[in-house]
Formats: C-alpha cells, structure tokens, sequence
C-alpha cells in the first residue's frame, strides 16, 4: 500500500543572541511537536541575521549555540532537517530570481522593515530585501506549512504573493504555502512592559527570560513581572490585564494544562504574588532541563558541526533540483558543468 506523503513544514530562525521564552513558545515547541507526523526542515538564518551588523565571531558562536539549543528543546535530527542557511547556495541566488518579481512598495510597507530600519542610523539594502529571502527559503523546499509567531504573519503573505506570481507568469512551479500560527502563545508579552512582544532587540533586565537563564534569575524577571493594579487572576483581553493574561498563558503552555486547570490552580491564589510565584516554578521546570541539554552539547562543537554538515547536505538535495526548476521556467540555460 502507498503511504501518503508527509506534509512538509519549513522555518527558520536567526542566530542572533540568546533565545527566549517567546521563541520557545511561539515556534520551536511547535517545531518539536510536529516531528515524525510531518517532513521537517528547521533552518538557522544566518544570512538573515547579517541584515544588522554581526560581530563575525559572534556569528560564529551564535549560530552553533543556536544549533545545541534546538537539539537541546527537541529537535531530534533524525526525524528533522536542521541546517544553516548559508551552508545552502540555493537560497541566498533563488532569492534573486523572486526579487525580481516582488514590488518594491510591498516591502518598503513591511512592519518588520519599518520598526527595525527607524531604530537604525543607517538602512541597508539587506534590511528591506530580507522578506524575499525569507520566501525563497520557504518555496525552495515546496513547504505546505510555516509554524510561526504572530510577528511573522505580514512576512508570509507576501511568500504567498510571491510564489503566486511566480506561477502565474511561469506556470505552475511553487507551493503557496500555509502560514501556521498557534492560537494561544503566538504573541508572548515582555515581563517588562506587556504591551510589548518579547523581543530579541529589547532584551534587557526583566524584559524577557532567557533560554540559558539560571533558575534564581528566572524567579527574579518573574517576580518583578509588571501586571497591573488589580488583583483579579483572570485571562482577559483588556489591555489593562495583559501583564496577567500574558502570564497565565505562559504557565498554561508550560504545564499543558487546559485555561479552566490553570484557573483552578489560581483558585486561592493570595494576589499576584502567588501567580507570579507559581509562574516562575512551571517556567524554571520547563527551561532547567533544555538548559543543562544545551551546555552539554555545547561541550562538543566537532559533534555539532558534523550534524550540521549532514543537515545542509540533506536540504541541498531538495533545494538544488528546485532552483534549477525556477532557472529553467524562467529562461535560464542550465549547463551541466553548474548542476549540482
Ligand atoms: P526570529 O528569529 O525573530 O524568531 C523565531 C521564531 O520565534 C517567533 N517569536 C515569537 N513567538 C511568540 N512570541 C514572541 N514574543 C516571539 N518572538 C519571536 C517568531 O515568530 C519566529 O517564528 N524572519 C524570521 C526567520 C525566518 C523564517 C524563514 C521563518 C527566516 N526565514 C522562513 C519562517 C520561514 C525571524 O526573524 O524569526
């Protein structure tokens, strides 16, 4: 009997400092959670992150570190294609071919453009081509679905776009693929200041916890969480309770627990203090673990190295018969002495 095939899931995720609590939640659990019921390529987006300057042996670092911390939360790479962007020619000249077909207003109105290029003194041209990159990281591997945060939503529809007009004006060649957004934990709030995402670029004290943060650290960003001047433990969309809400939704995803469960834990909660309290241990259980994984396999970078070079080769074999494809649909001659 044929097996039906697997649906194929690609993401990525820059090697840019220290993951949170955000990244976690909002994409890599989902990423864990969908091996073996689905193909997975998880890629680690190094020429993305170079659209700011990047000290290279940061880079360097942070693109192994990245890779243990994937492993570490369960990424088995065995059942999961995981690899570094760069290590694949294919991306960074099919995003080329799809720049060429890809308005230049669509990407000067991106938010992510917007918001990142006003914080910088000067924009390079990188920064605003980076969602084209994106796409054709996306649609080289023919990807049905793309499990994201809520931040990465504007970013996938124009893949979308772009693989639509590609097809269009070269006949059917790309997958449009499905934006995956979880509906609770796609938008995990700074500690800080919970009209915020946790963000990379805010990372500062007690705005986000830290994938590698310590347990006494942990308790401390919780502790001092901003909430507001109730005392009502309730989930709610009024922006007056996000602080609250943003915490329940946090334990809910790192106890599994159902939103009724996690209200009846809160029962006899004495204030926020409890929350916050009970908070900090279900956050401390879910991170110690992936914590003490990663420092052990940071402990071996040939270890990791070797399964990098085995995942770029594994996603070199499906996006280099695709480039091609794209090449020839669009008039490109393909001699044999450039094929892979
Ligand atoms: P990046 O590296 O900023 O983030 C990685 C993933 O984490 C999610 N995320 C969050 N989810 C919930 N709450 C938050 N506060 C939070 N902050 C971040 C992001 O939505 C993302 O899913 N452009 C992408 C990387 C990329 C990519 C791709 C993604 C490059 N090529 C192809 C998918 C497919 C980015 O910068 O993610």
């Amino acid at each position: 009997m044929s097996q039906a095939k697997k649906r194929r899931v690609f993401s990525g995720i820059q090697p840019t400092g220290q993951l949170h609590l955000g990244n976690y939640l909002g994409a890599i659990r989902h990423w864990v959670r969908g091996q073996g019921q689905k193909e997975n390529f998880i890629c680690i987006v190094d020429l993305h992150a170079i659209t700011v300057f990047q000290e290279p042996e940061a880079l360097r670092h942070n693109t192994r570190s990245l890779a243990a911390m994937l492993l570490a939360a369960g990424i088995d790479p065995d059942q999961t294609t995981l690899f570094v962007q760069s290590h694949v020619r294919a991306h960074a000249e099919g995003s080329w071919f799809l720049s060429c077909i890809t308005p230049l207003g669509r990407l000067e109105r991106m938010t992510q453009y917007k918001d990142k290029s006003a914080r910088q003194e000067r924009v390079d041209t990188g920064l605003l081509t980076y969602p084209v990159l994106q796409a054709a990281d996306i649609l080289l591997y023919d990807a049905d679905e793309v499990p994201v945060g809520e931040d990465q939503k504007q970013h996938l529809e124009l893949s979308r776009d772009i693989a639509q007009r590609f097809n269009h004006l070269y006949g059917d060649t790309f997958v449009v693929p499905e934006p995956k957004i979880a509906k609770v934990g796609a938008r995990i709030m700074g500690f800080d200041d919970p009209t915020a995402k946790m963000s990379k670029s805010l990372a500062g004290k007690g705005h986000s916890v830290l994938m590698t943060d310590q347990d006494k650290v942990i308790e401390k960003t919780l502790k001092r969480a901003v909430t507001d001047s109730g005392n009502e433990i309730v989930y709610s969309e009024d922006p007056e309770k996000a602080g609250v809400n943003n915490l329940l939704t946090i334990y809910q995803l790192m106890t599994d627990k159902t939103p009724e469960q996690v209200l009846a834990d809160f029962a006899d909660a004495r204030g926020y203090g409890d929350l916050k309290k009970g908070v900090a241990e279900a956050v401390i259980e879910g991170v110690r673990p992936i914590r003490e994984r990663y420092n052990e396999l940071m402990a071996d970078p040939a270890e990791l190295d070797g399964l990098l070079a085995r995942g770029a080769e594994q996603a070199r074999a499906v996006a280099e018969p695709k480039l091609i494809q794209v090449k020839e649909k669009m008039g490109f001659g393909v001699p044999a002495e450039v094929r892979p």
